[in-house]
């Protein structure tokens, strides 16, 4: 079980993602250094209808260790219900939820960053999850639904409810993914709530970039999405130079090979022969600084055989 308090800082976690922090990427990642992953959210409702696809979603392998669920809904009961579950089945050493995804089919059942405008209901689902499980439940949070400064308020409602961890992507509901994440605004949120953990998420593409999110948020870690997908070094990249300084060599095209030869293997051993299918996504971020990537995305998206992706690896030169 994670004990948030004194876990070393800084902290460098993957941050959750809808169908690529699964049990294999989370495997590579693993394998190429990075301490601490949350999985993708699953469904609450599905969770506590048995619903076999969504179970299936929670499970993990123990290498992957220390690892945190997400959950995301809105009903306290239901969520409680499913962290239960999650927990008796699979003992995460966390359990997280998700109160910032702005995708309409999320919000408009209160789900995700819809909890921001219901902070009562917010601290309901936190108080009933933190009595269903023995784990750390904590939240993970945008700045606001419109405006940037709603988070302070919100992360003092669900830290006084009993949130163990805040992650905040620094911007609101309405930015979506456009505009560039305030880490400033995360900083003047984590003030709020000086006892609690806080992780700063949003836009960390580089080491330095991780170091000034560090800087001007005050944040106990980072949390990154984005800059993960192909590219399981970064966050040891990340937290050598947070520790040393050092910037380490990007990987060579022979780890990225093989590394993807890796995911292909863990792919079909999880998922069985349609497993390629699902990993069409994560493809083209192996290459999205290559000077060809716009290229080698479009065959990479279309693979449907082992076969193929070696073939399209081996033209990489
Ligand atoms: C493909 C994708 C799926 C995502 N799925 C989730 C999710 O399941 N739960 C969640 O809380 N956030 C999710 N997010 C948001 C990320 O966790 C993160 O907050 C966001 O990408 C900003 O961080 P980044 O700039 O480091 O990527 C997702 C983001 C992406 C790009």
């Amino acid at each position: 079980m994670i004990d948030w308090s004194s876990l070393p800082r800084p902290i460098v976690a993957l941050a959750p993602m809808a169908d690529m922090t699964d049990l294999p990427f989370c495997l590579i990642c693993k394998d190429k250094g990075v301490g601490l992953m949350f999985r993708e959210m699953v469904s609450s409702e599905a969770i506590v209808r048995q619903n076999p696809k969504t179970l299936k979603m929670a499970e993990f392998d123990q290498r992957e260790r220390p690892l945190v669920q997400q959950i995301f809904g809105s009903d306290p009961a239901t969520m409680a219900e499913a962290a239960r579950i999650i927990y008796e089945r699979y003992q995460p050493d966390g359990i997280d939820i998700n109160m910032g995804c702005p995708v309409y089919n999320i919000v408009c059942n209160f789900n995700g960053a819809a909890l921001i405008r219901e902070p009562d209901r917010a601290a309901a689902i936190v108080r009933a999850m933190k009595q269903a499980v023995p784990c750390p439940v904590s939240v993970k949070t945008r700045l606001g639904w419109k405006h940037d400064t709603d988070c302070l308020e919100f992360v003092k409602v669900v830290a006084d409810a009993g949130a163990d961890l805040v992650s905040i992507h620094g911007r609101t509901k309405e930015q979506g993914y456009s505009g560039v994440a305030n880490w400033d605004r995360v900083g003047e949120a984590r003030r709020q709530i000086p006892h609690l953990p806080v992780l700063v998420n949003g836009d960390i593409t580089t080491p330095a970039l991780a170091k000034e999110a560090l800087t001007r948020s005050g944040a106990d870690g980072v949390l990154i999405g984005r800059g993960l997908l192909g590219n399981p070094w970064f966050a040891k990249r990340v937290e050598t130079y947070l520790m040393t300084g050092v910037v380490l060599p990007e990987p060579t095209l022979e780890e990225i090979r093989e590394t993807i030869r890796t995911h292909v293997r863990l792919q079909i051993d999880h998922y069985g022969p349609g497993g390629l299918t699902k990993l069409r996504k994560h493809l083209p971020w192996y290459f999205k600084q290559s000077h060809k990537s716009k290229e080698l995305r479009s065959k990479l998206v279309r693979v449907s055989t082992v076969e193929e992706v070696d073939q399209i690896l081996q033209t990489i030169v």
